[in-house]
């Protein structure tokens, strides 16, 4: 791993940037759809799906390449996610990462087949020989991660949670929309960082799993909160859009104070997890400490 040094997160957050740009410098070409997918990949972007990769690959002193790969897939199925996520026929946001949505900047059709084309990019890297782990390890992941993000994963999450514009969802309900819709891809994430050590031990696969659906549910309620007290500036996209769109979320079913309760409850649950973690954990808590504390 690289080193330990004050700042973890930005340290990798520079890796993953750096990567990514060589990534899109190595398949160049002149065509809207290079430049749009080009755009909603290197617009900004805090990178934490990236950094927890890096931070659960760092439990067991994982390949850093191979960690640099699974970084580069995790990033290009969520920037696939937000590109959809803002169209008019979902969300309908003009701003993202304080710049012009990909439909806004090129076009929706545009902007779809990018979606399509970093989806279908990212499994094409992570089967690839560049991932230098084994065809069993490589498939197990593949299919892990494309069931985290179909039909009863990530997109079914989004599908429930534009269903829940005007409806008051129970608690419940609530939970399991977001464990979709964010709460998978963060925690596999997690996961296939840690799958990535020559050792994986049952026990602590079994920690990683539970510390990812638990960072998948601070991180979206924190979403959720910042949506409600943030401003556009500081968040880099529309503030207000969930209530604008009587969203369901934690702000609108429980309340601001309880979703902060609810929140701070799944932050110690968290730590909890996390002491009871092998090894190197400084830099997961930082990373958590990020997530849970940021402005935007
Ligand atoms: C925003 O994700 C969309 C959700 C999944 C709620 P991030 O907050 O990770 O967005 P970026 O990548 O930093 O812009
Ligand atoms: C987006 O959730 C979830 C996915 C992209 C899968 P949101 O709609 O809450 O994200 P923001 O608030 O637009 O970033
Ligand atoms: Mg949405
Ligand atoms: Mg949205
Ligand atoms: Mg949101």
């Amino acid at each position: 791993m690289v080193n330990n040094s004050k700042d973890w997160v930005k340290i990798h957050q520079d890796r993953i940037n750096k990567i990514l740009i060589e990534y899109f410098n190595s398949k160049k070409n002149n065509s809207t759809l290079h430049k749009a997918c080009h755009y909603a990949v290197l617009n900004g972007g805090k990178r934490i799906r990236a950094l927890l990769v890096y931070a659960t690959g760092g439990i067991g002193n994982a390949d850093i390449k191979v960690l640099d790969q699974l970084a580069i897939v995790f990033e290009l199925v969520h920037a696939y996610s937000l590109i959809h996520d803002d169209l008019p026929a979902m969300d309908d946001d003009t701003l993202r990462r304080g710049k012009a949505t990909c439909h806004i900047k090129f076009n929706e059709a545009q902007a779809i087949l990018a979606g399509d084309a970093l989806q279908a990019n990212a499994f094409e890297i992570l089967s690839s020989s560049k991932v230098n782990l084994s065809d069993q390890k490589k498939i197990f992941m593949i299919n892990m991660l494309s069931r985290a993000i179909g039909k009863n994963g990530m997109v079914l999450g989004q599908s429930n949670d534009i269903e829940s514009s005007n409806k008051k969802l129970k608690m419940s309900e609530l939970e399991n929309l977001q464990e979709l819709k964010t709460g998978l891809l963060i925690q596999v994430a997690c996961e296939m960082g840690y799958l990535s050590c020559e050792v994986s031990d049952p026990k602590t696969k079994k920690l990683v799993k539970v510390m990812g659906l638990l960072i998948g549910n601070i991180y979206q309620i924190t979403d959720d909160i910042l949506d409600y007290e943030s401003n556009t500036h500081v968040l880099g996209k529309t503030a207000g859009k969930d209530r604008d769109a009587n969203k369901s979320t934690y702000v609108s079913i429980a309340g601001l104070n309880a979703s902060k309760e609810i929140n701070m409850a799944f932050f110690n649950k968290l730590m909890k997890c996390i002491k009871a973690l092998p090894g190197e954990k400084d830099n997961i808590i930082k990373l958590i400490n990020y997530i849970y504390l940021r402005s935007h």
